[in-house]
């Protein structure tokens, strides 16, 4: 739990509401949360899903792990300390996101349950949606994008997720895409259905 350090601050409610937000949008604010390990395809995934939202009318917005790092958590490394910091800011920058009437999609390796669970919180049900792009690690590996597989079982990087730190699986996801099965059209296919079958978008 991160500690409450500022005293004498209240709340401020604006007129405008969430919902008033959504009516102008013509949609739920939401997070959809991708989560899996380096290499699943989760900001891929992700921005494929934003193009076909913004083709349909929908407003979105990614947070990629590796952009944010750049900046917003750029004081940021990799200590399980350092993550879960990472987490919590993503979980209330998405959470704001989705308060404003978008639909937040965040992809961050996030690889503690409890840290999910925390971002997960912060919304009413149903406005959090976790998707695990699974995929194996062997074919991450293969995939190895950035070189840091390599680097990793070099030791040269040290507490990689799946190497030398861990990844724990969602239990309870709403989603679980495997992107060694699924090519990105059909993976992107079966965001956007869940997004039509929730009521979050219009059906086409
Ligand atoms: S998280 O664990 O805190 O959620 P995040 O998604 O922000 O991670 O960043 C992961 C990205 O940082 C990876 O895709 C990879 O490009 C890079 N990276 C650099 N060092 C590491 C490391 N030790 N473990 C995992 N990813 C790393």
């Amino acid at each position: 739990m991160t500690l409450q350090k500022a005293t004498n601050i209240t709340w401020h409610h604006g007129a405008i509401a969430k919902a008033d937000r959504e009516r102008l949008l013509n949609q739920r604010g939401v997070v959809i949360w991708f989560t899996g390990i380096s290499g699943s395809g989760k900001s891929t995934l992700a921005h494929a899903v934003e193009e076909e939202l913004f083709e349909r009318g929908h407003l979105s917005f990614v947070l990629d792990g590796d952009n944010i790092r750049h900046g917003l958590n750029k004081n940021l490394g990799f200590s399980p300390e350092d993550r879960e910091e990472n987490i919590r800011r993503i979980g209330e920058v998405a959470n704001l996101f989705a308060q404003a009437g978008l639909i937040a999609m965040t992809a961050f390796i996030s690889p503690y349950r409890a840290d999910r669970d925390n971002a997960r919180s912060l919304l009413q049900k149903g406005d959090f949606i976790e998707v695990f792009v699974k995929v194996p690690l062997g074919v991450a590996e293969e995939r190895d994008p950035k070189g840091l597989y390599k680097k990793a079982r070099a030791g040269e990087i040290k507490e990689f997720t799946g190497i030398s730190a861990p990844y724990e699986e969602p239990l309870n996801p709403e989603l679980v895409i495997d992107t060694s099965e699924l090519d990105l059209a059909q993976s992107a296919a079966k965001v956007l259905n869940y997004l039509q079958d929730q009521g979050i978008i219009d059906k086409e």
